[in-house]
C-alpha cells in the first residue's frame, strides 16, 4: 500500500514550439518539437515521487509504445503502477508552446484512460482507502473521480481535487474534497466568480468553502504563487524565483503532486503549499511536463535560500 494514490491519466505530450498558433487551413514552420510524458495525473504522481512521496498511479494504458513510456517514467520516479492495460491506445496531447513566453495551449485525448469508470475505481478501492492522501483531476471521466473521492472520504483518506481542465462539477462533489486546487480559469468555472486579482481569488475561495470544501481552497495563481484560503486564514504564498521561465506545462501538476507529498509527510497545510510553490517554480525553468519535476534536494535547496 502507498501513502499517496493518484487517479488520473497518462498521455504522450507532443509539444510544438512556434511564434504563434496556425490558423485553419494554414501551415507554419515550428521552432522546436519534443515528445515526452504528460497527462495531469501522471505528472502529479511523478512530481510526488520526485519530491520524496510514496505514491501509486491508478490508470488505464494501451499496450503500446506510449504505454511503455508511462511505465518507464514511473519507474524512474519510484511511482507504483496500479494499472490496467487494454486494447484501446494510450492517449496523447497536442501542445502549442509560445516560443517567446513558454506558455501553452493544449488538446488532450485520454485514449485508454478515457475508459476509466466507477467500477474500475471500486475494484481498486482498498488502495484508496488505505492511503493517507488521495489526489485526482478531471481528465478521466467525472463519474470515476466522484466515486473515488467518495471511497477516499469513507476511508478517512485526505482528498485533493485538482479540478482541471475547467469543468462544472456534479452537485455535492466539492463536499467530498478536503482541498480543492483550481487555477484562475478553473475557479471561475466552479464558482462563476472571475479571479482577476487577489480579492477575486478570496471571493472564489469563500464560495468553494461554502460549497463544502472541508479544509482549504488553494488557488494557484501562476507567477504570483498560490492563495491558501481556509475558514481560519487566507494567505498568499508567493512563487519563488528559480530562474528564467522555459515552459509552464505541468506547473500546476508540480504543485499538486508535491503538495500531496508534503501533506502525506505530515507537514502543516500552509507549509505544504510553500513546498508546492517551490516545486512549481523549479518546474517552469525546465522543458517538458513530467520531465521537468524537480528532486526533493532541489526543492529543499530553493526553500532554504
Ligand atoms: O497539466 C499539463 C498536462 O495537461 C500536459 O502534460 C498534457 O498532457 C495535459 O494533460
Ligand atoms: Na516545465
Amino acid at each position: 500500500m502507498n501513502d499517496i494514490v493518484v487517479l488520473g491519466i497518462f498521455v504522450a505530450d507532443t509539444a510544438f514550439r512556434a511564434d504563434r498558433q496556425p490558423r485553419m487551413g494554414e501551415t507554419i514552420l515550428g521552432k522546436g518539437f519534443a515528445l515526452g510524458p504528460g497527462g495531469k495525473g501522471s505528472n502529479q504522481a511523478v512530481a510526488a515521487g520526485r519530491a520524496g512521496g510514496d505514491v501509486a498511479m491508478m490508470t488505464r494504458l494501451g499496450r503500446d509504445t506510449f504505454g511503455e513510456m508511462a511505465r518507464q517514467v514511473w519507474a524512474d520516479a519510484g511511482v507504483t503502477p496500479l494499472v490496467e492495460a487494454g486494447d484501446t491506445a494510450t492517449g496523447a496531447a497536442f501542445i502549442f508552446l509560445d516560443a517567446k513566453t513558454g506558455d501553452n495551449a493544449i488538446i488532450v485525448y485520454p485514449g485508454a484512460a478515457g475508459e476509466i469508470d466507477a467500477g474500475f475505481v471500486e475494484a481498486r478501492a482498498a488502495a484508496i482507502r488505505d492511503a493517507k492522501v488521495f489526489v485526482t483531476q478531471l481528465e478521466q471521466p467525472m463519474a470515476a473521480a466522484e466515486r473515488a473521492l467518495e471511497i477516499a472520504r469513507d476511508g478517512g483518506t485526505v482528498t485533493i481535487l485538482n479540478p482541471a481542465p475547467a469543468a462544472k462539477l456534479p452537485a455535492g462533489m466539492l463536499a467530498l474534497c478536503d482541498y480543492v486546487t483550481p487555477n484562475e480559469t478553473e475557479a471561475e468555472a466552479l464558482t462563476g466568480i472571475a479571479v482577476a486579482d487577489l480579492d477575486g481569488a478570496r471571493r472564489a475561495g469563500d464560495a468553494l468553502l461554502a460549497a463544502g470544501v472541508a479544509r482549504a481552497a488553494v488557488l494557484t495563481l501562476g507567477p504570483q504563487g498560490a492563495l491558501y484560503h481556509s475558514a481560519e486564514r487566507s494567505q498568499l504564498v508567493p512563487a519563488f524565483d528559480a530562474g528564467p521561465v522555459v515552459e509552464t506545462t505541468g506547473a500546476g501538476d508540480a504543485f499538486n503532486g508535491s503538495f500531496a507529498a508534503a501533506l502525506a509527510a505530515g507537514r502543516d497545510p500552509l507549509d505544504a503549499v510553500r513546498f508546492g510553490c517551490a516545486t512549481a517554480s523549479l518546474s517552469v525553468t525546465r522543458p517538458g511536463a513530467a520531465a521537468s519535476m524537480p528532486a526533493r534536494a532541489e526543492i529543499d535547496a530553493l526553500l532554504a535560500r
